[in-house]
């Protein structure tokens, strides 16, 4: 599959706000800083398109990224970002449920995992709730360019044991600096939304 166009359409809150064409959707999830803004740019060879920054925190509402005008993908905001209060925790939490329980266009999850480090608490508290609402999410490790590609296998190894991820779904090692993993997460997402 080939980007050919991506464009920005909404940053939403609440379900009303969000895009009413019907396209299908794969929604990115992943702890702040984890890399999901730079992957949209990377995918869409655009620079800019997606906000992202070196502190935390920076996607704080759903947005949505229309791509070839047929589909979309959800930046959604990051979790385990250890300063923000109660409130925004919460109302985080809302918008996340909201939007992964109830959004019948949402056809994949895309989980997105630091190759580096082993899941965080976080990442498989994430991962259960994922489960018990069954919602099947694909995992892609990311920021490859900062570990030798030699030690891949070991670091997939982990985040595989770690969330439980069985041994028929891939992990999809992703560098949005090199490229590297790009084409097969460009597959992902076709498969995704197209079947
Ligand atoms: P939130 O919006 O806070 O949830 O974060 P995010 O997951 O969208 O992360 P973002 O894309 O903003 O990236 C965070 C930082 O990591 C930025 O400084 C990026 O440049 C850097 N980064 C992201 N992906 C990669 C990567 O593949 N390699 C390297 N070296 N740095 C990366
Ligand atoms: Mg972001």
């Amino acid at each position: 599959m080939k980007i050919k166009e991506a464009e920005f359409v909404i940053s939403a809150v609440k379900g009303e706000q969000y895009p009413e064409d019907n396209f299908p959707e794969v929604a990115l999830v992943g702890r702040s800083n984890v890399g999901k803004s730079s992957l949209i740019n990377k995918l869409c060879n655009r620079r800019h398109l997606a906000r992202t920054s070196s502190t935390p925190g920076k996607t704080q509402t759903l947005n949505f990224y229309r791509i070839n005008q047929a589909a979309y993908i959800v930046d959604l905001p990051g979790y385990g970002y250890a300063s923000v209060s109660k409130t925004q925790r919460a109302s985080w939490g809302s918008m996340m449920e909201h939007y992964l329980k109830k959004r019948p266009q949402l056809r994949g999850v895309i989980q997105l995992i630091d190759i580096r480090h082993p899941p965080s608490k976080d990442d498989i508290a994430m991962r259960e709730w994922l489960n018990h609402f069954k919602i099947g999410a694909a995992v892609i490790a990311t920021k490859a360019d900062k570990i030798n590609r030699g030690q891949y296998p070991k670091h997939v190894k982990q985040i595989r044991q770690d969330l439980g991820i069985p041994k028929e779904i891939p992990i999809i090692v992703f560098s949005a600096e090199t490229g590297h993993g790009k084409e097969d997460v460009l597959d992902l997402l076709d498969y995704f939304w197209n079947g």
